[in-house]
């Protein structure tokens, strides 16, 4: 039987130069590996008290559906620029390899609701540290973060510091 990390594929210098991408099409291309990622998540959040899962675009979409849809939990998205129809919150984030502008409908969480963030891959954090700051402006309260791989090199879980985070695999 394959461990999870057996299906991610490593590709150096993508998307730019210096960059290890760590592929999760590797998992989504195998049943088994899918299953698995799924489980594994959910594994650390089926104890927890929470009301929403928030992932974002798109990677983040890919695990946090199911994961709503198996624990009976909304999915709140967050999205790049432009694409959300409603009234929305913004912040500006950087990551690994770029910059961008991440939304959230406004209405989408109500003051005091319990948010667990799902996402693939923490890297530099960037994300994720935009994704609480749009929480925390809704009045949203980040109980924990679940990503599927940490790249820990880049330190994201320091950018985190003060919030519950925990992954599945870790890359040094
Ligand atoms: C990737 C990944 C995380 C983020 C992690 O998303 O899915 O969301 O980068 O990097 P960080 O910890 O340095 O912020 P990306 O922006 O590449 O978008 P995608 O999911 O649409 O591929
Ligand atoms: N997102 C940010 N950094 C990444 C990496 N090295 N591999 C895959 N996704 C990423």
């Amino acid at each position: 039987m394959k461990r999870i990390e057996d299906y991610v594929i490593s590709i150096p210098d993508f998307p730019e130069p210096g960059v290890i991408f760590r592929d999760v099409t590797g998992i989504l291309e195998d049943a088994d590996g899918l299953q698995l990622a799924v489980d594994l998540m959910q594994e650390r959040i089926k104890d927890v008290d929470f009301d929403i899962i928030v992932g974002p675009e798109s990677r983040g979409f890919i695990f946090g559906v199911p994961l709503a849809y198996n624990l009976h939990k909304p999915f709140i998205p967050v999205r790049k620029a432009g694409k959300l129809p409603r009234e929305t919150a913004a912040v500006e984030y950087a990551l690994e390899y770029g910059t961008g502008t991440l939304e959230i409908h406004k209405e989408s969480i109500k003051p005091g609701q319990r948010v667990v963030i799902i996402d693939d891959l923490i890297a530099t954090g960037g994300t994720n540290k935009g994704i609480i700051k749009l929480v925390e402006e809704l009045g949203g309260v980040v109980v924990k973060a679940v990503f599927l791989m940490e790249l820990k090199g880049l330190k994201g879980r320091e950018k985190l510091k003060g919030y519950d985070v925990e992954s599945v695999i870790q890359y040094e």
